[in-house]
């Protein structure tokens, strides 16, 4: 999509659509008084009948205005007036360009960030409507014929403003949103297709195609036989119970200093986990071609610093499996040697994503990281704890889950921290190796995060399970590009791109 920022006149505006906001109780918002006075009273008169109140996310579209230079305008609830806030913004956004989409105007103008919502800046009610937008019109159709795809959808959305005052600042915002937009839609994409499709070979060559696109940006992808000269036996345990051979792509961005010490992205990629010889059962197994979902917000975090060029020096590193059942798979009571040399019983085969994170993570001490965030579908076990509305931030750094948490909130990706004590780690001792791969039934999100810790002693580090964030089941059945966002805010912030979040 393309957006734009526009000032001028309201009523004298020539564009397909036009969309402004009306406040519940039939309060017109002052762009759709300005629209009201110049079709003389046309716009209060037509909603006397009450087809529209203003109840947020309701819609009602007019046309021929008087006095309107606009084809047609879309009004748009915005709920109670004095309880306008980011959410009921966000949804009076998505349920207009969702409108848009069904109607044949193709582009649109708007004006539903006047006034702004409590405590939202001009610059982030402008990126929200990017990002909103762009979720919107997203749409998977690789393997379907998709018959309800729009006629005519909307391609350009022009984003008004009152005065040429907040002009850069709203130009910035279009800016950082588009980019970020364009890393969720293909951290969508990656995740939505199956696992027949989207290999670890897949995940591979598509980090290579976004190399060849971007000079910043070298790709490299590592096969077994290097993993095995690395002594990765963690995570090839986990690769040898299927036909699909294990990769290691790592991504690096260079846009900052020579030498400045890089932010590393961990995203495990298990482009299918079944559970292995701990078979999973079958109800929603479907569900875990989404098991790359972390590998796929790195890749799309990358390409959103790529397309934002942003003063920084980002890696990324994917570990990429499947997780089958196969005479050659990890049986329970197995013990591999990670590339630590630190010992794993492997108690439960279904517990591999940390097998293949924490290889990656000893890995990524090479790189000499400023600091390394992992991304992970990791633990149903979260999902339980959290539900699907903000991911699991596990860190022993005060001050990180301080910035982490925060950006997660400005960027609408919310992660909120779960606890990291030492207590938790004697549920995953054993007799047998130097930890177990599970610590039981109580606290499953901490005790892999536990796991994880005993990898990360030598730099900054930070856990995000995004089990219950990187898609969403049901009707709606999707990837959501979560926690992309959040990760871009983070790395605006580092690179100077912006103020960190207060
Ligand atoms: N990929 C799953 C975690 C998962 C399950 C994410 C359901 C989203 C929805 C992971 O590999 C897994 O199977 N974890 C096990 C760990 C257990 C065996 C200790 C789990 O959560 O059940
Ligand atoms: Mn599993
Ligand atoms: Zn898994």
């Amino acid at each position: 999509m393309e957006f734009k920022i526009k000032t001028g006149e309201l009523s004298r505006l020539k564009t397909p659509c036009l969309v402004i906001g009306l406040f519940e109780k039939r309060k017109l918002t002052a762009p759709a008084e300005q629209i009201d006075a110049a079709s003389d009273g046309r716009l209060s008169e037509l909603l006397k009948k009450g087809d529209l109140d203003g109840e947020a996310g309701r819609t009602l579209m007019l046309y021929d205005l008087p006095g309107v230079a606009a084809e047609r305008v879309l009004l748009v609830g915005c709920g109670k007036k004095k309880e306008f806030n980011r959410t009921t913004y966000r949804k009076a956004v998505a349920a207009a360009v969702a409108l848009l989409q069904q109607t044949h105007a193709g582009e649109a103008t708007m004006a539903l960030h006047v006034p702004l919502p409590d405590k939202t800046g001009l610059y982030l009610a402008v990126r929200d409507a990017v990002l909103t937008a762009e979720d919107k019109v997203y749409r998977y159709n690789r393997t379907k014929d998709d018959k309800q795809a729009p006629k005519t959808p909307l391609a350009r959305l022009t984003l008004w403003l009152a005065d040429k005052q907040g002009q850069a600042l709203a130009e910035r915002a279009v800016r950082h949103g588009a980019a970020m937009g364009t890393g969720i839609a293909l951290a969508k994409e990656l995740g939505n297709l199956p696992g027949n499709i989207c290999t670890p070979t897949y995940l591979a060559d598509k980090a290579v195609e976004l190399g060849g696109r971007f000079d910043a940006l070298e790709v490299e992808v590592l096969d077994e036989d290097a993993m095995a000269e690395l002594k990765m036996g963690a995570l090839l345990s986990v690769s040898r119970g299927s036909r699909q051979p294990a990769k290691l792509i790592l991504m690096h961005y260079r846009g900052g200093k020579p030498g400045a010490r890089p932010i590393v992205l961990v995203g495990k990629g298990l482009t299918f986990d079944a559970g292995g010889i701990s078979l999973k059962p079958a109800a929603e197994m479907d569900e875990m071609k989404y098991d790359m979902c972390g590998g796929a917000a790195v890749i799309g975090s990358l390409l959103a610093a790529c397309e934002l060029g942003l003063s920084i020096n980002l890696i990324g590193v994917v570990p990429a499996s499947e997780n089958l059942p196969d005479g050659a798979a990890n049986k329970p009571g197995d013990i591999v040697t990670s590339m630590s040399g630190q010992t794993i019983e492997i108690l439960n085969t279904d517990a591999e994503g940390r097998l293949i994170l924490c290889d990656a993570l000893t890995y990524s001490k090479r790189f000499d990281p400023a600091l390394v965030i992992d991304l992970a579908t990791l633990t149903g076990a979260c999902v339980v704890a959290l539900g699907k509305h903000t991911a699991g931030l596990f860190t022993p750094d005060d001050t990180l889950a301080g910035e982490i948490g925060r950006a997660g909130e400005q960027a609408g990706d919310r992660a909120w921290r779960m606890p990291l004590w030492e207590d938790y780690q004697t549920q995953i001792d054993t007799n047998f190796a130097d930890m177990a791969n599970t610590g039981g039934r109580d606290a499953g999100a901490i005790t892999a995060a536990c796991f994880l810790s005993r990898y990360t002693k030598d730099y900054r580090w930070a856990h995000l399970d995004i089990a219950g964030v990187a898609w969403v089941s049901g009707k709606d059945k999707g990837a959501t590009g979560r926690p992309v966002a959040l990760i871009t805010q983070l790395l605006l912030e580092r690179s100077g791109a912006l103020e960190p979040s207060a």
